[in-house]
């Protein structure tokens, strides 16, 4: 659907728990409750978010391998959407055959080759995520690394271009949003100053559909940016979110949301009223170096 400033929203991001292996610093929960929708809830919602036109469904948490009935949930979905999941990367190699039967494309969060800083970083074992990876290569998924950049990873970026190069997969930088235990970003012009050797050229390819800007390296390799603090991409925003507790949040900045649990017993027409009148309140713009960040990155789905 269109919302009231005419933005097309068709990609909905759904974190189905907030239950997570790993311990990121820069991630954070405001509950050490378990909250997942459930398989029942999300089959009602399946069939609204088409009706509201949605037509990519981003899976992600917390860390949405964790969930029993994901091939139940990556069925469900794939009926109605292209199904894209973001993921830590540690279970990867269960899931491989899994998500190349539903062409499920992968992000994976990969933000150290350093076993030491990998564990700084996430309280968790780099072998994991590296043998996840070496699992999705051998099936021919559709990977796109994502590096959060921070003071204990921005020396490596070169190598970590040079390692996703020798792969031919595209590597994203994030510019770290402002949650969790320690909010120190490394700002976009810093990240772009040391790729300054790959001489990179600006490229508007689509590798996925949510808000990075690409760049091709000398060697043909894309390299993303997620300026997530110094570009404000709410002109072109075309997501809405739905936490793991079934609260529909138009945006990531706003704290407005409306708790679909509390309505689900309503008729598929009100409930979907209810939706587009949500998705209504979409703001122009936020800023997230003015608007605090909830707490809540795992529920909310990154
Ligand atoms: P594709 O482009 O489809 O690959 O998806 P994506 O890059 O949006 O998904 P991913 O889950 O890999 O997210 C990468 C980073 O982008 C995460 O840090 C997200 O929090 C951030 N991100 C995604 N959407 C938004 C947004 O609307 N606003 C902001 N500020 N950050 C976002
Ligand atoms: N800032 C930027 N990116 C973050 N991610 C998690 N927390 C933050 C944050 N505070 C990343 C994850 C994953 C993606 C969903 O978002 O590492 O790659
Ligand atoms: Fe888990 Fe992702 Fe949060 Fe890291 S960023 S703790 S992998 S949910």
């Amino acid at each position: 659907m269109r919302d009231s400033h005419g933005r097309n929203i068709n990609y909905l991001r759904l974190s189905i728990t907030n239950r997570c292996n790993f311990d990121c610093f820069f991630c954070s929960s405001n509950s050490s409750l378990v909250h997942e929708i459930t398989l029942q809830e999300l089959r009602i919602l399946s069939e609204l978010f088409s009706q509201l036109g949605i037509e990519y469904v981003r899976l992600t948490g917390g860390e949405p391998t964790l969930r029993e009935d994901l091939p139940e949930i990556i069925e469900l979905f794939s009926k109605r959407f292209r199904v894209l999941i973001t993921t830590n990367g540690s279970r990867l190699k269960d899931f491989a055959k899994l998500f190349k039967r539903y062409n499920v494309h992968v992000n994976l969060s990969l933000h150290s080759l350093n076993d030491e800083t990998f564990h700084k970083i996430t309280q968790a074992k780099l072998k994991d995520v590296l043998d996840g990876l070496k699992n999705a290569m051998k099936e021919g998924l559709n990977v796109k690394l994502n590096c959060v950049v921070s003071e204990y990873n921005v020396d490596e970026i070169p190598e970590l271009v040079r390692f996703a190069g020798e792969l031919k997969v595209p590597i994203r930088f994030i510019e770290l949003m402002p949650v969790g235990k320690n909010n120190k970003a490394v700002p976009f012009k810093e990240i772009l100053d040391r790729l300054k050797d790959f001489d990179l050229k600006p490229v508007d390819v689509k590798l996925g559909f949510g808000p990075a800007s690409y760049y091709v390296t000398k060697d043909g390799n894309y390299v993303g940016i997620i300026a997530a603090l110094s570009k404000n991409f709410c002109d072109s925003c075309n997501k809405i979110r739905l936490s793991s507790d079934a609260k529909l949040y138009p945006c990531l900045g706003s704290n407005f949301h409306i708790d679909l649990r509390a309505i689900m017993n309503r008729s598929s027409e009100e409930i979907l009223k209810v939706m587009k009148q949500t998705i209504e309140t979409k703001p122009l713009k936020h800023r997230m170096d003015e608007t605090p960040v909830s707490n809540n990155m795992r529920e909310l789905g990154g």
